[in-house]
């Protein structure tokens, strides 16, 4: 059974690359280590680059996120042959661990060469704290806006300046299922709003199956509820909970609330902690139906050998088709890093094609580059990129594109909270507060 809708291979624009890496070593216009905040300025590696140490930080520590930290670890090597990669990886999904230790590193003046963090909301906390300094000059020497998409750029630029480089994209909304489980239980069409998916999912347990939704920790809750939001509210009232446009404390907000109330008693039991993998595996092995995951979750899937169409399928969450909810990968420059100019050779691979090419085919994302050519990638991923250049853009809560880093932290505070008591009431006056608080 094929119950995936046909999502057309991708047409991207390929623009022939701007920019290549200069040899002979130097800069124009700024010095290297300067933080490029001359926007004109372009970034010249010395050739094999600048040599020493590069500690990278990343929650990418294991399985199939490792497999895509490896794939760039393996391109960067191969470019800038003087420089050493050094892994500073954090287990736990989402950064639900390595967060809290970067802060305090950045705290105490510890600054990784080079640390992962969101495009969007998540970013501007580390700017207006002074953490992250300018990399103009490398985005500048990449190609600019020749090779990454404007809508991406912006959600990087404060006051002109741009904070990081964009290694992916990745999408929030999709329901990854195991067809052999929706077959027997009779499930055949891909649900249009909540209200059919809830309807399947009292087909799957009458077939057998105890929790035909898997969930994990927090993180992965607040990212289920907000692909809920979104499905209730629609694209533009989801996006006004972030600007005021729409109150938190709203009619929609609280049926979203009721909605996911009622899909997490289809769920499993989870704690706090629980990292996202097992809630993927679930489906492979055919223990559950539907998991709600970024696509990170296709990186697993191949890992463990399953097939696209047989051994999973895929669809937007119901009611959300039309959407992409955004977030994206992206390396930054700390202030006070050791190895500045180390870091910007970093930067460099993790912006080339062919660093966007290895490490996304690995990763499950799609490139934040526009000139990767689709046909080197899976199915999947052509989809994606098809549906990021025709959809509505909506931004991931959970992956720091929508809220700070403070506001993440409040709303995963009520979600937890709702996951023990399930008080819909008390969420949504939590969710309020939470707005009132944060919101500038
Ligand atoms: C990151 C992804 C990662 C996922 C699960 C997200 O916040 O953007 O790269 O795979 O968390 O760890």
């Amino acid at each position: 059974m094929r119950i995936t809708k046909s999502w057309p291979v991708a047409a991207i624009a390929i623009t022939a690359l701007a920019f290549s890496a200069c040899s002979t070593g130097g800069t124009t216009s700024t010095s290297s280590s300067s933080g490029g905040t001359d926007t004109t300025s372009v970034y010249s590696p010395k050739a094999g680059g600048a040599g020493g140490d590069v500690g990278v930080f990343t929650w990418w520590a294991a399985g199939s996120e490792k497999a895509g930290l490896d794939a760039l670890q393996g391109v960067f090597t191969k470019q800038y042959s003087n420089d050493k990669f050094v892994n500073l990886a954090v287990a736990g999904g989402a950064g639900s661990n390595a967060k809290a230790k970067l802060a305090s590193d950045l705290q105490n003046n510890q600054p990784p060469d080079s640390f992962q963090g969101h495009a969007g909301a998540e970013l501007t906390d580390y700017i207006a704290q002074g953490q992250i300094v300018p990399v103009n000059d490398v985005v500048n020497a990449l190609g600019g806006s020749k090779v990454f998409p404007q809508t991406l750029l912006d959600r990087l630029t404060v006051k002109g300046n741009i904070y990081s480089v964009p290694s992916n994209i990745h999408r929030a909304n999709v329901v990854w299922a195991n067809p052999k489980v929706l077959q027997t239980a009779g499930v055949t069409a891909v649900p249009k709003d909540i209200k059919s998916w809830i309807a399947d999912m009292d087909k799957v347990k009458a077939s057998g199956v105890n929790t035909p939704l898997t969930i994990g920790g927090t993180w992965t809750q607040v990212q289920l509820f907000e692909t809920i939001l979104i499905a209730d509210l629609g694209v533009d009232d989801y996006n006004g909970l972030f600007d005021g446009k729409t109150k938190w404390d709203s009619d929609k907000v609280k049926t979203a609330v009721n909605d996911y109330k009622t899909i997490l008693t289809y769920a499993n039991t989870a704690s706090d902690g629980d990292d996202w993998p097992a809630a993927t595996d679930a489906v492979i092995d055919g223990k559950a139906a539907y998991n709600v995951m970024g696509d990170w979750a296709v990186a697993e899937f191949n890992e463990k050998k399953a097939v696209d169409g047989t051994g999973y399928t895929y669809f937007p969450v119901p009611g959300t088709d039309g959407v992409f909810d955004f977030l994206a990968d992206s390396f930054t420059l700390p202030k006070g890093a050791k190895n500045a100019d180390g870091a910007k050779d970093w930067l460099m691979t993790i912006g080339s094609a062919d660093g966007q090419k290895a490490f996304n085919l690995a990763k499950g994302s799609i490139p934040a580059r526009t000139d990767v050519p689709a046909d080197a990638f899976p199915k999947y991923q052509q989809s994606a990129m098809n549906s990021f250049k025709k959809d509505k853009i909506a931004s991931s809560i959970a992956h720091g594109a929508a809220v700070s880093l403070a506001w993440n932290t409040d709303i995963s505070t009520a979600i937890s909270k709702f996951y023990a008591g399930r008080n819909a009431d008390t969420l949504v006056s939590d969710l309020a507060a939470a707005a009132a608080k944060h919101q500038k």
